[in-house]
């Protein structure tokens, strides 16, 4: 299985900007073959923008979010057919800043994974635990927990998914978990799934929390580490490059 690097752009970007990121992106692969899957997922505004600049490119692009309703008035929303219409491959779901800023609660976030599934859109369904949970040792709790939620609507699908742990502490905060932490806690993901799925080895465990440029490649030459989920890296092409070229 190619490691897999996607970017999270968050509430980043302008047309210029992103226009300009993308080229130093795609100059800087130089049209290789990628040895590595690769995404960007940004604001959906931008969608459109991604699919002129990236198709036929080696990097894919996706969504941060998505409605779990198919449509109707649910104001604000974007839904999974919508995403299709941009050919997004992926869509994040269950970001903490979506669980901590939005009330976003492990059902819904299941129910997403699912409707982003039955459209053919990969969810990047991201766990992980907040500093408190861990210092109470509750971190295995926790992201099984969110996991599980997830495993139980989706089934048999279970090994589509795209796993993203996340230590809330370590989001943007410049405090990555060190490659042994990190690599514990994708050892229980990876074992939850094959309770789950007869193909636990082809579901990507990405690690996501300020993964970088200089702390990468420790961190994916653990053996249940498959790629990573980049927040403020990803805004710099030589940084998501040098992520990138770390992973092979
Ligand atoms: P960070 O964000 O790399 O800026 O820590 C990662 C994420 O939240 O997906």
């Amino acid at each position: 299985m190619k490691p897999l690097i996607a970017g999270n752009w968050k509430m980043n970007g302008s047309l210029a900007a992103n226009e300009a990121l993308v080229k130093a992106m795609l100059d800087g692969l130089g049209g290789q073959t990628a040895a590595t899957d690769m995404a960007l997922c940004v604001p959906a505004p931008y969608l459109s923008q991604l699919q002129s600049l990236l198709t036929g490119s080696t990097i894919a692009w996706g969504a941060q979010d998505l409605s779990s309703h198919e449509q109707g008035a649910y104001t604000g929303e974007v839904s999974a057919t919508m995403l299709k219409d941009f050919a997004c491959r992926y869509a994040i779901v269950g970001h903490s800043e979506r669980r901590q800023y939005h009330g976003e609660t492990d059902a819904l976030v299941a129910d997403k994974a699912k409707v982003a599934l039955a459209h053919g859109i990969t969810p990047i369904v991201c766990v992980g635990e907040t500093l408190a949970e861990r210092e109470a040792g509750q971190t295995e709790v926790v992201v099984k927990r969110q996991l599980a939620a997830v495993i139980h609507a989706v089934a048999h699908c279970t090994s589509e998914i795209v796993v993203a742990y996340e230590p809330v502490w370590a989001i943007g905060t410049g405090k990555t978990a060190s490659p042994e932490q990190a690599q514990q806690v994708h050892a229980v993901l990876r074992a939850q799934l094959a309770a789950a799925t007869q193909h636990p080895e082809r579901v990507h465990i990405l690690y996501g929390g300020s993964m970088n440029a200089a702390n990468a490649a420790s961190l994916l030459a653990q053996p249940d580490i498959d790629g990573g989920l980049i927040g403020g890296a990803s805004l710099k092409a030589a940084d998501f490059l040098q992520i990138v070229a770390s992973s092979r």
